[in-house]
């Protein structure tokens, strides 16, 4: 009897040290979640891209804020120009004989969305608040394409 007391006893103390042991040279499956570093330089990019076109979106109507908008413009055009010359961990993966054509059009589209900033920029400054307006529409359709083309969940 009391050797089995003492046996239960060195089997509760010594099972959740073999789980540790265990974990130590099998570390804990990762879900494939993945790191910052895993998914490249455009996703905060695009973070930084999300958060001026918000501000953008909001004030772009009204005149009283050009001035503000015009500093978002230009925050969002400092990102768009960085992510212009990466590419996404999409693109980088693909298979050799897809790669170029992808990180081409990538870069085109790109350079669309940054005209249509442009066009924001100008018709901002010379308080066509209207006009404005038209571009930044234009550029939420290029936005809405891309990221369903790309299969991103934005
Ligand atoms: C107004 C324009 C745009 C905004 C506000 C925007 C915003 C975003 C946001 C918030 C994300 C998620 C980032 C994250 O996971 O942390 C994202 C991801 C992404 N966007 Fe955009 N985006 C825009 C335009 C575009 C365009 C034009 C393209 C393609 C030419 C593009 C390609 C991508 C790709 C590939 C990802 C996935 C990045 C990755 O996880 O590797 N986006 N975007």
């Amino acid at each position: 009897m009391r050797t089995t007391l003492l046996k239960c006893a060195a089997a509760i103390l010594l099972l959740p040290s073999l789980f540790l042991a265990g974990r130590l040279v099998m570390p804990a499956p990762s879900h494939g979640a993945e790191t910052k570093e895993d998914r490249g330089p455009l996703p905060p990019l695009m973070e930084e891209m999300s958060r001026a076109f918000r501000r953008i979106s909001r004030q772009v109507k009204d005149p009283k804020q050009n001035e503000a908008t015009a500093r978002e413009i230009v925050a969002m055009q400092t990102a768009l120009l960085k992510a212009k010359s990466v590419l996404p961990k999409r693109i980088t993966d693909l298979p050799e004989a897809k790669r170029a054509a992808a990180a081409r059009r990538f870069r085109l589209r790109l350079i669309e969305l940054f005209a249509a900033l442009l066009q924001v920029e100008k018709a901002v400054l010379e308080e066509r608040n209207e006009e404005a307006l038209k571009f930044v529409k234009r550029m939420e359709v290029i936005n809405a394409e891309c990221h369903e083309e790309l299969g991103v969940d934005q």
